[in-house]
C-alpha cells in the first residue's frame, strides 16, 4: 500500500524552483538534440517522485497477462532480459540509465550478480543508493552517476549490460551503442528495451505526427527511433546482432502494455496511474495549489505527465508506437 500514500511532490527541487524548474525543461525540450543533459536532468528532478508514487521504484512498461498483476508482469519483464543476457553469481552488469534501481535490486538479487548502474539524475542516483543500502544490497548493488554518451568506466570492464527504456533518451544513439560495445568484453551481451515508432507509423498521417510529437515532448526525449534504427545501429559499431523484435506482440502477451494507464481492474494501488486516478491528483493538486500546500508547478507537472499517458494510450491503441522494442546483441570474441 505504501505506493498509494507515497508523497508525490517532487523532493529534488526547493518548492520556490518548481515552476522555474518547469519552465527550463520546456525550453530545454525545444533543443533536445544539443540540450538533452539538461533536459533529462530537470525532467527527472520533477517527475522522478511523481513515478514512484503511480509506477513504483521501476520505471519502466511490460506486457500483461490475465491473472498476473502489473507487479509481476514488471517482475516477469525484468527475469526474461535477465536470462537473455544468461546473468550467474559473479559476473558483473553495467545497467545503463538505471533509474531509482527497481530492476537492478531485482536482477541482482535474483540472478546474484553483481550491478553498477549508471544515471545523469543526481537526484535519481541519491535515492536509489539509499535504496540498495535499504535492501541489504550494497555487496551486489552500486550506482555511479554519468552520462551513457560517454560511460565512466574503462574498456572491456563489464561482462554483460543492459538497458531498460533508457536509450530514447539518447540524442545520438550509435554514440550510447559506441560505449556499450567500449566497456564490454569481446563474448558479452548488451541487450534491453527500446521505445520506437514501429512500421505503422506513418510520417505523413498528421494524427500519427502529433502523437510521436507529444509523446517526445511530455517524456523528455529528443526524436523517437524506428527498429532500423536500433539494429543497424547496433550493426554499425561491431555488434553481432542476437535477436530484435517488439516483445508487445509476444505470444504471451494477453494485455497490452499501456493498460495499466487506462484503467480496469482498479484497486487503491493502481489507482494513481489509471486515466481515472490521474483525474482525481490533477484535481486535487489544483486546489492544494491554490491554497499553496503544494508548490507552484505541481499541477503543471501532473498535466505534463497525463499528456505523456494519452499519447502514449492512443499510440499503443493504434499500434504506431512500442516501449519494448527488445534487442540483443553480442560484441564478438
Ligand atoms: C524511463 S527511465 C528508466 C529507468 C530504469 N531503467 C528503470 O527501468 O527503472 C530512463 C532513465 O535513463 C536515465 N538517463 C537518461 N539519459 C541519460 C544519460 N544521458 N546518461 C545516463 N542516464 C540517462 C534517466 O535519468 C532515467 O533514470
Amino acid at each position: 500500500m505504501a505506493a498509494a500514500f507515497h508523497n508525490p511532490i517532487s523532493r529534488a527541487i526547493r518548492p520556490e524552483d518548481t515552476a522555474d524548474t518547469l519552465s527550463r525543461y520546456r525550453r530545454s525540450q525545444k533543443r533536445s538534440k544539443e540540450d538533452y543533459a539538461r533536459m533529462v536532468e530537470g525532467f527527472y528532478d520533477l517527475i522522478t517522485d511523481f513515478y514512484e508514487y503511480g509506477w513504483g521504484q521501476s520505471f519502466h512498461f511490460a506486457p500483461g497477462k490475465d491473472g498476473v498483476s502489473f507487479e509481476e508482469a514488471i517482475a516477469h519483464h525484468q527475469h526474461l532480459l535477465a536470462e537473455a543476457l544468461g546473468l550467474r553469481p559473479g559476473m558483473k552488469v553495467l545497467d545503463i540509465g538505471c533509474g531509482v534501481g527497481g530492476p537492478q535490486r531485482a536482477i541482482a538479487s535474483e540472478f546474484g550478480a553483481s550491478i553498477a548502474g549508471l544515471n545523469i539524475s543526481e537526484y535519481q542516483v541519491g535515492k536509489c543508493s539509499e535504496y540498495n543500502r535499504k535492501a541489504g544490497l550494497d555487496h551486489l548493488c552500486s550506482v555511479l552517476q554519468g552520462d551513457f554518451m560517454a560511460i565512466p568506466a574503462d574498456a572491456r570492464t563489464f561482462d554483460a549490460a543492459y538497458q531498460i527504456e533508457a536509450i530514447p533518451h539518447a540524442p545520438n544513439k550509435v554514440a550510447v551503442y559506441t560505449e556499450a560495445f567500449r566497456i564490454l568484453r569481446p563474448g558479452a551481451i548488451f541487450a534491453g528495451f527500446d521505445w520506437c515508432m514501429t512500421p505503422l507509423y506513418d510520417g505523413d498521417n498528421p494524427k500519427h505526427r502529433e502523437l510521436k510529437q507529444r509523446i517526445e515532448y511530455s517524456n523528455a526525449l529528443p526524436p523517437i527511433a524506428s527498429f532500423t534504427d536500433v539494429t543497424d545501429g547496433l550493426e554499425a559499431v561491431g555488434f553481432e546482432l542476437l535477436e530484435a523484435r517488439d516483445r508487445a506482440g509476444d505470444d504471451d502477451v494477453e494485455r497490452p502494455w499501456y493498460q495499466p494507464l487506462e484503467g480496469g481492474g482498479l484497486t487503491l494501488r493502481s489507482l494513481p496511474r489509471t486515466s481515472l486516478g490521474r483525474k482525481i491528483t490533477a484535481a486535487a493538486l489544483r486546489i492544494l495549489e491554490h491554497v499553496r500546500a503544494v508548490p507552484e508547478g505541481s499541477f503543471e507537472i501532473q498535466a505534463l505527465l497525463n499528456v505523456a499517458a494519452d499519447s502514449l494510450v492512443a499510440a499503443g491503441r493504434l499500434g504506431i508506437f512500442t516501449p519494448m522494442y527488445f534487442h540483443k546483441a553480442r560484441k564478438p570474441e
